[in-house]
């Protein structure tokens, strides 16, 4: 089938969003597609660079970021303290893992949400799941429930604001290597870090300084390149009108560019080889992710590179798996064997996330640090037996005091405090510090060269 921005709506599309009022639908549409980009062609080959070192171990990818953002979260305290943890764990694991590290936002778009029931019933009334801010809201309601297009062009402006801070702050020098203390020291006061933690964090932060200094004393100049920090954003591309309308040719490139964000990934729920969104993924340039869950086999993995990736590009596809911390022993081997002995190239990321997410005696939805940090330390280990490398993590993760995963300082009673997320439950700016310690350890152990190339 010959591939066009819009071929996907021949196949069958999981998690379809049904508009109600096509007109209205299709004005959005068209005003997408005449709307400026919210990334450049240059910036996403500039990520699939970087993922092509990090296949062959000389980068490591930190993702992380809500598992839905809503529009009433596009707040600078919010979006500022969400590009300070990111910023401090990828200095924790360039300290401890003797790497550079990717920084991948699950931001500036992360709006549309896969949901297992297409809708929700309360006390005998049933109106449409929440399916994220892109397309309904969260409030139970006929009118807040119905798929409205409008939001589309309400998630595209509130990316685009979302980015435009990012751009500044990462610009203005709150993300200068030079100023690691910019990042900041307050913000580890207020969050309740012990001691050691802190202690070990301003120590890396010092020791940071003093060779930036000494590599500036010996060049005589300043390293405005290497101690410049970059920022890129994902999301899940689950609404393919979204995608598609801000999906073009740029000048002087080939092929078709998805800029709404540098790396879009397709979810568990929607990775059918002939569904609607491996239709959509296979035709662009961009790289990108797949999440790939404990029942995914050795050839489901083989065909979907193949078909994402058919000239087997460097960079260009990140395979996301989220096993559980029962089942990657089981769930991983398989596939990272198919995909060496069919010599494909695939940046190997953990999502420990996904596969732990449980319910408390009171039905609260949480996840372990334990059982996040075992999926990731289980990974670290499957990938060294398999002589294949563990190329990043994907957390779901927020800079704020939230109270949605237990471990780190807390318990299931602390759980109501301050449980936040429109979704799925999120490492708060403790656990996700601490997460990066414990990672960094594994990380620092791994080679940085894969023990056979494909
Ligand atoms: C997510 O990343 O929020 C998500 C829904 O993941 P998955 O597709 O792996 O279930
Ligand atoms: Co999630």
């Amino acid at each position: 089938m010959t591939w066009s921005p819009n071929s996907w709506e021949q196949r069958l599309q999981a998690q379809e969003v049904i508009y109600p009022d096509r007109d209205a639908l299709d004005a959005v549409v068209r005003k997408l597609q005449r709307l400026p980009p919210l990334v450049t062609s240059w910036e996403v080959e500039r990520l699939k660079s970087y993922i092509a070192d990090a296949q062959e171990g000389r980068r490591f990818l930190l993702q992380g970021g809500d598992c839905a953002e809503t529009l009433d979260d596009c707040v600078s305290d919010i979006i500022a303290n969400k590009l300070k943890i990111l910023l401090q764990m990828s200095l924790v694991l360039i300290h401890l893992g003797k790497r550079p590290v990717v920084r991948v936002g699950r931001l500036a778009g992360q709006y549309a949400k896969p949901r297992s029931k297409p809708t929700e019933v309360r006390e005998g009334v049933a109106h449409p799941s929440y399916f994220g801010d892109l397309v309904n809201r969260l409030e139970f309601g006929a009118e807040s429930r119905r798929p409205d297009p409008t939001r589309m062009l309400d998630g595209y402006q509130h990316a685009a604001l979302t980015l435009n801070f990012i751009r500044s702050l990462s610009a203005g020098g709150f993300a200068d290597l030079h100023h690691p203390e910019y990042w900041d020291l307050a913000f580890l006061e207020r969050a309740g870090i012990s001691d050691e933690l802190r202690a070990r964090y301003q120590d890396y932060t010092r020791q940071l300084g003093e060779a930036l200094e000494f590599m500036e004393a010996l060049g005589e100049g300043s390293f405005d390149d290497l101690t410049r920090v970059e920022f890129f954003t994902s999301h899940e591309g689950l609404n393919l009108r979204y995608e598609s309308a801000q999906t073009r040719h740029v000048p002087r490139r080939e092929g078709y560019y998805n800029l709404t964000a540098h790396l879009p990934w397709i979810g568990e729920r929607t990775r059918a080889l002939d569904g609607a969104h491996v239709e959509f993924f296979r035709g662009i340039r961009n790289p990108v992710g797949v999440k790939l869950g404990p029942t995914t086999t050795g050839e489901d993995a083989i065909a979907l590179a193949r078909a994402l990736n058919p000239d087997n590009e460097p960079g260009k596809l990140v395979f996301i798996t989220r096993m559980g911390v029962d089942r990657v022993a089981r769930g991983l081997p398989g596939l990272l064997s198919a995909i060496q002995s069919a010599g494909l190239r695939v940046l190997w990321v953990c999502d420990p996330m996904h596969g732990n997410t449980v319910k408390t005696e009171s039905g609260v939805k949480t996840r372990s640090f334990n059982d996040i940090l075992g999926e990731i330390r289980r990974s670290f280990a499957i990938h060294k037996d398999a002589g294949t490398l563990l190329g990043g993590v994907h957390f779901e993760l927020t800079g704020d005091d939230v109270t949605e995963c237990v471990g780190g300082g807390l318990g299931e009673a602390d759980l109501d405090r301050n449980y936040a997320s429109a979704c799925d439950p999120r490492l708060n700016y403790r656990q996700s510090l601490e997460m990066a310690f414990a990672l960094g350890e594994s990380l620092g152990q791994q080679p940085k060269r894969p023990a056979s190339a494909p």
